[in-house]
């Protein structure tokens, strides 16, 4: 698919679809409950019908709704996913594949196999592994850490966990076993990370606490959750597509609805107003420990930007938003530099050096360190092509890119965008029609 230089901007106000962190924790906790939870704005996607579908093969009931987005989840309960005699498909899906097995772990006497397609099977799963095993259960990985693998579940006891990096997907797997363990379970990152499964345990009546970089639940096994309904907001990595095309393209004003601004998520607006973006929004104070996902429209117009130094403790709160300020440090002033951000090569595809290429080929002068990358920037984009290769977030880069560019991109697989936002074509057009 080919996007030409957007002449006369980005105008116009959108409504992005569903978080996909959210909607994941959604079907998962929500298939975890006994009585039944209602989801609004659940994001239908690849990835996250990938979980769905997951789910029902585990026992729970989905209803659909009349609205897009409208789900019931008639969950099994913390102790009921049913046997299965195939293997659980996660798709493309690593949220997913990261998350389930804290909550299979935890059921003596049952084993479950997980698998995907041929992305997901190049990504690690022995971070999870290895705290489950310290947990009690049993864990048996191809090559002893990449998909397929099985989980064998077990009566599990708490540990305190420290994670080598900080993930989400890890910490959250941990605190899922944690419901089912006997005893205090705690996870202490080296910096904080998305707490989406921290502020859902406790709107289901969980007593998560949280001190600096240390959740703990302290009183389990938990008999049950109490979820009632969950209200999805926008997502912040979606709508960043459309933050960075109206940063970049001269004329543009966007405002983008009811969009998430948990702080664990925001670093990319952050990071983007350090480089010289003017973005209105309310977003939620650094450190809150609310349990409810703060929502705010954003207000974004075009600007001049200057190059900046992403340290490593930011990177965590912008970690799916890296490749756009690798594209925003094309265009900004000076040199634009990413550091601690080797999580990035475990991604998708090998984001330091799927972004490096593509950006490089479109005519950036950019280059690839062992943990990040380095832009000089100011020259903008001439364009050309860019392969998605199969990764849904190079796929909008290289769109995003095309508008900002002298002669337009052409995005080979622009197809990989449905992993997360199967509408963003139309989305984007929608803002570039007068
Ligand atoms: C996610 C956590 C992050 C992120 C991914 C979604 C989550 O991964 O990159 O897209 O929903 O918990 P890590 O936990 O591996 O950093």
């Amino acid at each position: 698919m080919r996007f030409e230089p957007a002449g006369g901007g980005l105008r116009g106000t959108l409504r992005v679809p569903g978080d996909k962190s959210i909607s994941h924790r959604a079907a998962l906790l929500g298939a975890m409950s006994s009585g039944p939870v209602r989801v609004r704005g659940y994001l239908h996607a690849a990835d996250t019908e990938s979980t769905l579908a997951a789910v029902q093969a585990l026992g729970a009931r989905v209803a659909r709704g009349a609205a897009p987005g409208e789900l019931t989840i008639h969950g099994v309960g913390l102790r009921g996913p049913r046997s299965l005699d195939r293997p659980i498909d996660v798709g493309n899906a690593g949220t997913l594949m990261r998350l389930l097995p804290g909550w299979l772990a935890g059921q003596p006497g049952r084993a479950w196999t997980l698998d995907g397609d041929d992305s997901i099977r190049r990504r690690p799963v022995d971070r999870v592994a290895e705290p489950l095993r310290l947990m009690g259960a049993r864990i048996e990985a191809r090559e002893g850490r990449l998909p397929p693998f099985a989980v064998h579940g077990a009566a599990l006891h708490g540990i305190e966990y420290e994670l080598p990096v900080a993930s989400a997907q890890v910490k959250s797997c941990v605190l899922l076993a944690g419901l089912l363990a006997e005893g205090e379970t705690a996870v202490v990152e080296p910096a904080p990370s998305r707490d989406h499964t921290e502020r859902m345990l406790a709107c289901a009546g969980v007593p998560v606490e949280q001190v600096g970089e240390r959740v703990t639940i302290p009183a389990a096994p938990v008999e049950e959750l109490a979820l009632d309904a969950i209200d999805v907001p926008g997502d912040l990595s979606s709508a960043a597509f459309h933050v960075a095309a109206a940063l970049l393209v001269p004329g543009s004003r966007v405002t983008l609805e009811d969009v998430n601004v948990n702080w664990t998520r925001t670093g990319f607006l952050r990071i983007a107003e350090r480089m010289g973006a003017v973005i209105e929004g309310e977003l939620e104070p650094a450190g809150s420990l609310a349990a409810r996902e703060p929502v705010s429209a954003l207000e974004v117009a075009h600007g001049a930007l200057r190059g900046t130094t992403v340290e490593p403790g930011e990177v965590p709160l912008a970690i799916d938003e890296l490749p756009l300020v690798a594209l925003l440090g094309c265009f900004a002033e000076g040199e634009t530099v990413v550091r601690g951000a080797g999580e990035l090569r475990v991604k998708e595809s090998d984001r330091i050096a799927t972004v490096v290429e593509g950006l490089r080929g479109l005519g950036a002068d950019i280059e690839a360190t062992a943990d990040g990358f380095v832009v000089r920037g100011g020259g903008g984009l001439r364009g050309g092509r860019i392969a998605s290769r199969g990764d849904h977030r190079l796929a909008m880069l290289g769109a995003v890119a095309g508008l900002a560019s002298r002669e337009g991109v052409e995005v080979e697989g622009m197809d990989a965008a449905a992993v997360s936002y199967p509408g963003f074509a139309d989305d984007l057009a929608r803002l570039l029609a007068r």
